[in-house]
């Protein structure tokens, strides 16, 4: 199917539904947290399930895209949609189609298999919502979707890869989609105020909101060094463009502590297209990954066709959703040091539901102990200022001395030097100040063995 000029950033659900009339896909939220919508796209790297309702057409350029349509019929079931219907998993089957592409992405992507745990069986569905059947059968179903054979069709790539730089240009909106990082450069230097889009979870929901689109958009997922990660002696370097569900697993396979935090992030859909740089830039008080990154010391590099900086995350954020990244340059990696010996790590999200909630307040920190003393310690917090932040005035307390009760109450003190959180939907400025002094209580428990209690474990 071919789109003609401002057609190119419509979201891909209604290319299907409306000028493809595949009507199998359905229409929910609009705002990628039910998966009604949820199709699969296949391209050189694999096959992943994304939310079409904020995935906009220009990103499947190139691509191919399986609806429900697509993997059987009603002679010949897939076997996910066979598994479904015997455990009886659908009354109205509004959610149906969504979540037979969800345990297909998820037995591709290994999220599900035969190894898998009644844990990982319920993260695979986390982004899924039923309004009406009740989860045990869906459950069920999932549980034994972890053993059945795909089919195979919904493993088929697309032949070859687009080249060509420039996509589309309609009558109020031109998108390009550059093939490599030098193009990426150039179309930046070329067009400053181009809006970049990256996964477009964050971008499209805002587009749907004001109900325009800019005037000019590049699209990076074409962009290949900036899907890249690199391990080195001594840093993981993490590419802008790489997907959270792929950074997610470096930095399990690093920093294990960090895994109950990080399986909180979005949905399996969310994260299969959401990007790093995406996430550090739109500079969210309450996003996740800047704590996190914080307390691992991690630098972004930034390039534009004249400039390269590699900048440290606190002074990335210069303010409320802003950063200090200029007109023409782009993001194009996260640098983070490997692990040190000794190094201690601890990352809380704190939000009213368990998945797919925005943080009230989120802190990580780290250290060094050196001998009973703690050095190099770093405490990143989310939803505490107006911006990411680093808790100096703590970090200075709890520096070079030995982490007991009384220094750990010194530090929750000087909390009130750090911040001064505003009241909101999600939390007073006294709740949110007394969680974060719990967490950092909660640390030092950790730290010192004390027998908590996960409530998810
Ligand atoms: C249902 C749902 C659940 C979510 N759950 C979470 C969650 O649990 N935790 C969380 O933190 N966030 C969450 N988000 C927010 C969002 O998904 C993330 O912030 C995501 O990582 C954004 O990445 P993206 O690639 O989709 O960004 P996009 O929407 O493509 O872009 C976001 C911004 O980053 C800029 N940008 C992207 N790449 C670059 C680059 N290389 N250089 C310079 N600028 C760049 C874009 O121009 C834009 O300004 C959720 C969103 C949705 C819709
Ligand atoms: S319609 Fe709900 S996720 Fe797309
Ligand atoms: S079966 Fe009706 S919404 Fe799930």
């Amino acid at each position: 199917m071919t789109l003609e000029g401002d057609q190119a950033l419509r979201p891909l659900l209604d290319v299907i539904r409306i000028d493809a009339n595949l009507t199998g896909t359905k229409e929910g939220c609009r705002s990628g947290e039910c998966g009604a919508c949820m199709v699969l796209v296949a391209d050189a790297t694999g096959t992943k399930g994304v939310n079409s309702c904020i995935y906009a057409a220009a990103q499947v350029h190139g691509k191919r895209v399986f609806t429900i349509e697509g993997l059987g019929t009603a002679d010949s079931l897939h076997p996910v949609q066979r598994a479904m219907v015997e455990s009886r998993s659908a009354q109205c089957g509004f959610c149906t189609p969504g979540i037979v592409m969800a345990q297909i992405a998820a037995r591709i992507s290994a999220a599900c298999d035969e190894g898998s745990t009644e844990i990982d069986v319920q993260a695979a569905l986390a982004g899924n919502l039923c309004r009406c059947t009740g989860y045990r059968p869906i459950i069920d179903a999932a549980r034994a979707c972890r053993t059945v054979p795909l089919s195979g069709v919904e493993l088929e790539k697309p032949s070859d890869q687009p080249t060509n730089p420039l996509l589309c240009r309609g009558q109020s909106t031109t998108v390009y989609a550059p093939a490599d990082l030098p193009s990426l450069l150039e179309l930046r230097r070329q067009h400053p105020d181009a809006v970049l889009l990256a996964g477009g979870t964050d971008l499209i929901t805002a587009w749907r909101r004001s109900m325009a689109y800019p005037p000019q958009v590049v699209v990076l997922g074409q962009v290949g060094e900036l899907a890249q990660i690199k391990w080195t002696d001594h840093a993981l370097i993490i590419g802008a463009g790489v997907t959270v569900a792929r950074a997610v697993r470096c930095l399990i396979s690093e920093w294990p502590e960090a895994a109950g935090y990080l399986r909180r992030f979005g949905s399996p859909a969310i994260n299969a297209v959401a990007t790093v740089a995406g996430n550090l830039q739109t500079a969210s008080p309450v996003g996740d990954l800047a704590p996190l990154l914080m307390a691992l010391s991690a630098s972004l590099m930034v390039k534009s066709t004249v400039t390269h900086r590699q900048l440290s995350l606190p002074e990335y954020f210069s303010g409320n959703r802003a950063t200090v990244l200029a007109a023409d340059e782009v993001v194009i990696a996260v640098h983070l040091p490997r692990r040190p010996p000794a190094f201690h790590l601890f990352a809380y999200k704190t939000a009213k539901r368990f998945d797919q909630d925005i943080a009230a307040v989120t802190l990580a920190g780290s250290f060094v102990n050196d001998g009973g003393t703690l050095r190099h310690v770093v405490i990143g917090a989310g939803g505490l200022a107006n911006r990411p932040a680093r808790a100096s005035a703590v970090e200075s307390v709890l520096e070079n001395h030995a982490f007991d009760t009384a220094r750990i109450e010194e530090a929750i003190a000087a909390l009130a030097e750090d911040f001064q959180p505003i009241d909101d939907v999600r939390g007073s400025s006294t709740y949110r100040t007394q969680l974060a002094g719990n967490l950092l209580r909660k640390m030092r428990l950790e730290y010192t063995g004390a027998g908590l209690t996960n409530l998810w474990q």
